[in-house]
């Protein structure tokens, strides 16, 4: 069973071991944590993901879109990674939706701890050849 305290083990030994990990993400006029986003690549993961996950009080605010954009500045500026994927349900409407505003295809299918899911991904080229490390920059 993964506990809270498991959870918060994994994501600090993420960053330690890897070098990155994922963020807490802060609406910031009030300073409300409303999710966290950033990169994910366990050991057996079927590559370097960009994950996200909000509160349900704030979706469909582009907190997500927001957040995953400037992750991708990050892991494709600053990382030099040349390629992301990030691993969807194929009935979460919603999270294959950011995927595509991020500029994410579906690039194939594979079977994660049992559950069938969507590989969307992304190569550095292409997120550069179409304007990606300026979007979403306005909001920072
Ligand atoms: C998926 C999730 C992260 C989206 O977060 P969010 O902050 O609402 O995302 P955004 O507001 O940036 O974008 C959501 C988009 O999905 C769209 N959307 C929401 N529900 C949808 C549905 N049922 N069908 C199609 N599109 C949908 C929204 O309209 C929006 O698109 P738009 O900007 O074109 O209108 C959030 O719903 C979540 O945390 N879900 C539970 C955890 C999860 O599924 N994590 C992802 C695992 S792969």
């Amino acid at each position: 069973m993964v506990t809270l305290e498991t959870d918060r083990l994994l994501l600090r030994g993420h960053w330690q071991l890897r070098g990155y990990g994922l963020f807490a993400v802060e609406e910031r006029r009030l300073g409300l944590l409303v999710g966290r986003v950033g990169l994910f690549n366990p050991e057996g993961w079927p590559g370097l993901e960009v994950g996200w996950l909000t509160a349900r009080p704030c979706w469909g605010r582009g907190y997500a879109t927001e957040a995953a954009q400037a992750v991708l500045r990050w892991a494709f500026l600053d990382l030099k990674h040349p390629h992301l994927i990030s691993l969807i349900r194929p009935a979460n409407a919603a999270s294959i939706r950011v995927a595509e505003k991020l500029g994410e295809r579906l690039q194939g299918r594979t079977v994660l701890q049992g559950n069938e899911v969507l590989v969307y991904g992304l190569g550095r080229d292409d997120w550069l050849a179409s304007g990606g490390s300026s979007a979403g920059q306005e909001a920072n």
